[in-house]
């Protein structure tokens, strides 16, 4: 299935997208330019370009997170795991992870996701795609979705997801869409900080947070996503002892003192419509500090462009530092 962060869509899955819900392979960025009130034509086409890869990414980031011999033995015996997928659009990453967990965790029979986005088109897809996946003799994991159509207008729709939810999430994300907020203002903070502060408080003992998005450059400043991500998720980092990032083992290290370096990482998804189609992302994995120490006690420190400002993009995701 996975060779080099290379990565192959399911048959059954692969049929489900392009055969049963049409979707359009299109990567064309200028016209696709997602956005909450994009109508279900524009959905297909997302579905068709962008859930793959972020299937991807997703199943990457999963599998990296069980290498970790630490990280795993406190999932290896559960039967039931809880996620919270922030901005999910058509869910790629769900699906990616739920798939990765079920490769990994021989005991797991259900996965509950709470999933908020403001595209309605996006949220009904999603629904019935579960309803097609649990309905394949190719999964043994049972996806209980529970998607719900919120716009994030202000910090205020952020705290009703936290207030209107009692759950304690193993899996918490936020895949490509933390950019838009930038993008639209929609906050006078930084969006990655703003997001970090409110949601992470919903995250469980041996949770993780895992944060994606685009590694281009903001429409209107000289700055990159990776750079406004790298800077938020450190400042909220450093004002609060209670977490720390597992991924990139660098982060883990030096995120006390690094300025908000620039940093990327290529996945590759091959299905029906496409081989090896390439996506470029920045990400962080962060959890609590306790369980964080756990995982890295036996990790060394690893260059990045915090130790060497001429080091490759793609270091801190291809160090082995751990
Ligand atoms: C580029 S898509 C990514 C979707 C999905 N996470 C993925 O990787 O395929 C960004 C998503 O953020 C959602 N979004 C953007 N601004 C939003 C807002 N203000 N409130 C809620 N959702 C928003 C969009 O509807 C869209 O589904």
């Amino acid at each position: 299935m996975s060779n080099n962060k290379s990565y192959t869509l399911p048959q059954w899955l692969d049929k489900i997208i392009f055969d049963d819900f049409q979707a359009i392979y299109e990567p064309s960025p200028s016209e696709v330019v997602y956005n909450p009130d994009q109508p279900y034509d524009f959905v297909k086409l997302y579905l068709g370009t962008y859930f793959p890869r972020s299937y991807a990414e997703a199943y990457g980031i999963i599998s990296h997170l069980l290498s970790f011999d630490k990280f795993r033995q406190h999932y290896i015996e559960l039967e039931e795991v809880n996620l919270l997928d922030f901005c999910c659009g058509t869910g790629g990453e769900l699906v990616g992870t739920i798939c990765a967990l079920q490769s990994h965790l021989p005991n797991l029979q259900r996965v509950n996701v709470d999933a908020f986005d403001a595209n309605p088109d996006a949220i009904r897809f999603l629904y019935h795609l579960s309803e097609a996946i649990n309905r394949t003799n190719d999964m043994r994991v049972i996806m209980n979705i529970n998607p719900q159509c919120i716009f994030i207008e202000a910090e205020r729709e952020i705290d009703d997801i936290v207030n209107l939810t009692n759950v304690q999430y193993h899996f918490m994300m936020s895949f490509k869409a933390i950019n838009e907020f930038v993008q639209h203002k929609t906050f006078d903070t930084n969006a990655y900080e703003l997001v970090a502060t409110k949601l992470f408080q919903l995250m469980s003992q041996y949770g993780v947070f895992i944060m994606t998005d685009v590694s281009t450059r903001l429409n209107d400043s000289n700055l990159f996503y990776p750079q406004v991500m790298n800077k938020g998720l450190n400042n909220f980092l450093r004002s609060s002892s209670l977490y720390k990032s597992i991924i990139p083992a660098a982060c883990f290290h030096h995120e006390n003192n690094c300025p908000g370096c620039y940093m990327q990482d290529t996945f590759y998804v091959s299905h029906s419509k496409k081989s090896h189609d390439a996506s470029k992302v920045v990400y962080r994995v962060v959890c609590k500090s306790d369980f964080a120490n756990e995982i890295m006690s036996n990790s060394t420190p690893c260059q990045c462009r915090a130790t060497n400002q001429f080091a490759e993009k793609n270091l801190p995701y291809n160090n082995i530092c751990h």
